[in-house]
C-alpha cells in the first residue's frame, strides 16, 4: 500500500517519542484520517532506534471484556516484556506475566504492577519504552474488582509513568472526539496531557497526490473540491482502473453518504427538525465555531458526531462534517428538504 505524504506527522511524532516523557499525548481527529497510518509509519521508521514500543490496537475488537483487555496487554513468559509474535512485520513488544501467573484473579494494582515491571525493565537495559494504545475509548466499560474503572486507573497509572516519573511516554489515538472532549474536562488529566490533530490532508498536498498520480488536470481541478482523506486518494485510483471516472466515483461516495444521514434522520426522528437546523449551519461552509453554536443545539450535535456524521476539534473549537464527502452528503440531502 502506498504511504501519502504525512510528512510533518511523522516528524511530529518521531521527535515526540525522542523527547523526555512529561505528558500523555492524545492523538486525535476525523475517523479514517490516518491516524493509525502514521502512528505505524513512526513505529516502522524507528523500529531500529533504542525505543521499545508496545503498541495495542483496539480497533480489532469489537468491545473488549476484561479477559481480553489482559490477553491484548500480557503474554505469559518468563521476560518481563517480550515480542508480539502476532504483529508480523511490525517490531512491538506486549508486558510479560509469569507462566503459573493467574491474572484473571489479580487486582488492577497486581496487573498495573505488572506493567510497571516490564517498562523498568526496558529502561534497565538502557532502552526507551513508549506506550501506543489504539482507540483506547474501548475500554471505557471494563470495571474491575470493587467496580474499578479500567480507563480511570489507567490514566492515573499513566500520569504517573509521565507527569510524575518521566518514565515512559504514552500515546493515545482516537476518533471520538466526545471522549477527547470527556477527557480534556478530567480533572485527573489537567495539565498532564496533550494533544495533538491529525486532520484532512491540505488541498495542495492532494493536488501533489493526484498529479504524482496521473490523473489530469480537468480530473484534479474537479476532484479538488470533494477529496479530504488519504483512502479516498486510493480508491479513486482503483476505481479508474475498473473502469469508473472521477465524477462517476464521487458521485457514488456522495450519494452513499447522503443516504447514511437519511438513515440517521429516520432512526431518530424526535430530532428531525434539530437535525436539519444543524446541518443547514453547513450549507455555504463546511466549518462552524463552536463558539456560533446555540447551547440548545449541542446535544443534538453530540448525536450527530457520534453518527460520524460531524467531527468536534475540541482544540480549535471548529465543528465539520467528517469530511468534504460528507459536507456534500450534507448539502444533497439538505437540496430534497
Ligand atoms: N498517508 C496515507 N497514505 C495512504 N493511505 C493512507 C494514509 N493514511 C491512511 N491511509 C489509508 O486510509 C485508511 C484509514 O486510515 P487509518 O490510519 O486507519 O485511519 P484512522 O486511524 O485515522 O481512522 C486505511 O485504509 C489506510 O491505509
Ligand atoms: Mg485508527
Amino acid at each position: 500500500m502506498k504511504f501519502y505524504n504525512r510528512e510533518k506527522e511523522v516528524r511530529f511524532l518521531k521527535t515526540y517519542c525522542q523527547l523526555e516523557p512529561n505528558s500523555i499525548l492524545f492523538v486525535y481527529g476525523p475517523k479514517s484520517s490516518g491516524k493509525s497510518t502514521v502512528m505505524l509509519r513512526v513505529i516502522k521508521e524507528l523500529e531500529n532506534s533504542n525505543i521499545v514500543f508496545f503498541y495495542y490496537d483496539l480497533r480489532r475488537y469489537a468491545t473488549p471484556t476484561k479477559e481480553e483487555f489482559l490477553s491484548i496487554f500480557f503474554e505469559k513468559s518468563d521476560k518481563k516484556y517480550i515480542l508480539n509474535k502476532f504483529e508480523f512485520d511490525l517490531k512491538v513488544f506486549k508486558f510479560g506475566i509469569g507462566k503459573n501467573y493467574d491474572i484473571n484473579n489479580k487486582s488492577l494494582n497486581d496487573i498495573f504492577n505488572k506493567i510497571y515491571d516490564g517498562i523498568e525493565e526496558v529502561i534497565k537495559e538502557g532502552k526507551r519504552p513508549v506506550l501506543i494504545i489504539d482507540e483506547l475509548q474501548k475500554l471505557k466499560n471494563i470495571y474491575f474488582n470493587g467496580g474499578k474503572s479500567l480507563l480511570n486507573e489507567l490514566f492515573n497509572l499513566f500520569v504517573h509513568l509521565t507527569k510524575v516519573r518521566h518514565l515512559c511516554h504514552v500515546i493515545c489515538l482516537t476518533s471520538d472526539t466526545l471522549f477527547i472532549e470527556e477527557i480534556y474536562q478530567s480533572s485527573t488529566l489537567e495539565n498532564a496531557s496533550k494533544y495533538y490533530l491529525i486532520d484532512w490532508l491540505s488541498k495542495e498536498d492532494i493536488k501533489k497526490i493526484l498529479k504524482e498520480e496521473g490523473f489530469l488536470k480537468d480530473e484534479i481541478d474537479y476532484c479538488i473540491n470533494y477529496l479530504s482523506l488519504p483512502y479516498e486518494i486510493s480508491d479513486l485510483i482503483e476505481n479508474k482502473k475498473l473502469g469508473l471516472s472521477v465524477e462517476e466515483t464521487i458521485r457514488q461516495w456522495i450519494n452513499v453518504e447522503k443516504d447514511r444521514i437519511k438513515y440517521v434522520i429516520r432512526n431518530n426522528l424526535n430530532y428531525k427538525d434539530e437535525i436539519i437546523n444543524i446541518l443547514s449551519l453547513f450549507k455555504d461552509s463546511p466549518t462552524l465555531k463552536n463558539d456560533d453554536l446555540d447551547d440548545e443545539l449541542f446535544g443534538t450535535v453530540k448525536l450527530l458526531i457520534n453518527n460520524e456524521i460531524l467531527f468536534y476539534g475540541v482544540m480549535n473549537g471548529i465543528i465539520k462534517p467528517t469530511s468534504l464527502i460528507e459536507w456534500h452528503g450534507i448539502k444533497e440531502l439538505l437540496k430534497l428538504k
